[in-house]
């Protein structure tokens, strides 16, 4: 692998979520705020935690932060007790909710048998081992999409008192005894993803059909993500009124935290002292202005970078380092722009750079400012830029003017496509960097 080469473990450019662990923890810059926020509304359980925030903005990574800074408090202070669940959930739009359930709470079962240490130096952990024994035997194969299955075509019913119901009963009774009361800790569990389910009213309905047997179960401390908009369609439910706190909306960081992003990632990633980057942290922030602080995209496509230039001369000099990048860069701007050209008609174009001159945020009802005579005018020229993904979009039917239409990092990557001919076209001379309107 050529990271190794150039001096580190692994990439440093890895786009996954930060771990709920000691170095995602780390990792993480310039979101601490937020972060302690989302740990008063999860010590605030039952009540439900929201995070509402742009794909690749950093959700996930700040709900496995918070968790784990509880879960660290607990380990040195003998605080309550905070465990981050090992994974996280999604609902999809054809999800069997029984099914949901069960894995739910498999999971936390097998995050408290994991952490039975940690737990037994306050608790008893004598239930936890009875369901650890059930759970982990060796008679039962394996749990898959919500079915029981057992060695040998046995039923789970052949191991009396833990079918469905009684597994249900039993984690719930074990949960119920390690965290008698809200405020004494719990399993931080994270529904993510909101947005695949299209629709605000389909999220809405089936949390709603979650509430009592799920997301209100004690010891259970429930965080929802969801992007465009419709974690606020979920919270308007009178049916979860009360339940659900105010979505905690993450934003795009300032610029300026850019270079403690790279920064801290080659230090943690580093095998050597001096390892070798394509990048500096001049180029590395000017595509995190370009993709308007979309970190998945910033990663990704740093990656893709490196990966390009390592099968060639690899550029030395500070400024042989930032041409290659912007040759390459202008090249990925230039291949999506070509891609889109097909639906970018004159008008559609103008759709575009009205919605990418703003905040790139808009809804249906702004058909207006786009000069539509109505929705339905507006709605044939969202689903073009939408088609070859320089927009995404979610349906929101509580709110029309909620903002649910977004620019894609793509169609970032497309608008400096664009303004950089613009300026090619006036200064040739120019650098074509496009700064934050
Ligand atoms: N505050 C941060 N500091 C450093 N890296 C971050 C930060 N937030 C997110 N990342 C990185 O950005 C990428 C996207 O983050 P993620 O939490 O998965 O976003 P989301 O859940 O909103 O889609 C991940 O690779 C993650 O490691
Ligand atoms: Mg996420």
């Amino acid at each position: 692998m050529f990271y190794q080469d150039w001096g580190f473990e692994r990439s440093p450019f890895q786009q996954t979520s930060l771990p709920a662990d000691e170095v995602g923890s780390r990792l993480l810059v310039g979101r601490d705020q937020q972060v302690d926020t989302l740990i008063r509304r999860i010590e605030d359980a039952p009540k439900i935690a929201v995070l509402e925030g742009l794909n690749g903005i950093g959700k996930t990574s700040v709900v496995n932060v918070a968790a784990f800074r509880l879960y660290k408090r607990f380990t040195e202070s003998k605080g309550p007790l905070y465990i981050p669940c090992r994974k996280a959930f999604q609902l999809d739009s054809d999800v069997d909710l029984q099914q949901f359930i069960d894995a739910v709470l498999v999971e936390v079962a097998q995050t408290l048998i994991a952490k039975l240490e940690i737990i037994e130096l306050t608790h008893d952990g004598s239930s936890i081992r009875a369901l650890d024994k059930w759970l982990n035997s060796p008679e039962l194969k394996s749990f898959q999409g919500g079915l029981w299955l057992v060695q040998g075509g046995m039923t789970v019913n052949s191991n009396p008192g833990f079918e469905r119901a009684g597994f249900r009963e039993s984690i719930l009774r074990v949960l119920a005894e390690l965290f008698p009361d809200s405020g004494m800790g719990g399993v931080v569990c994270c529904i993510d993803n909101l947005e695949l389910l299209q629709e605000s009213s389909k999220a809405r309905m089936l949390l709603e059909q979650l509430r009592d047997q799920l997301l209100q179960a004690q010891g259970l401390c429930w965080v929802l993500c969801g992007a465009l908009g419709i974690t606020y369609g979920v919270v308007s439910s009178p049916r979860l009124d009360g339940y659900l706190h105010r979505p905690i909306e993450l934003k795009e960081m300032d610029k300026s935290f850019a270079p403690a992003i790279l920064d801290s990632r080659i230090e943690a990633f580093a095998s050597r002292p001096g390892p070798y980057l394509p990048i500096n942290q001049s180029e590395f922030s000017d595509l995190y202005s370009i993709v308007r602080g979309n970190l998945r995209t910033v990663l990704s496509y740093s990656g893709n970078y490196c990966q390009v230039v390592a099968d060639g001369v690899l550029p030395v000099t500070v400024k042989e380092k930032r041409e290659r990048f912007f040759a390459w860069l202008n090249a990925e701007a230039q291949s999506a722009y070509d891609a889109a050209r097909t639906v970018l008609t004159p008008r559609t174009l103008e759709v575009f750079n009205k919605a990418t001159s703003e905040s790139g945020t808009f809804s249906p009802g702004d058909y207006e400012t786009f000069a539509f005579s109505s929705t339905q005018a507006f709605r044939p020229y969202i689903k073009s830029l939408e088609d070859v993904q320089l927009v995404v979009s979610t349906q929101d039917d509580t709110d029309k003017r909620r903002k649910t239409i977004q620019i894609t990092p793509k169609g970032w990557l497309v608008d400096y496509y664009l303004a950089s001919i613009a300026e090619s076209q006036v200064q040739p001379s120019e650098s074509a960097d496009s700064d934050r309107p």
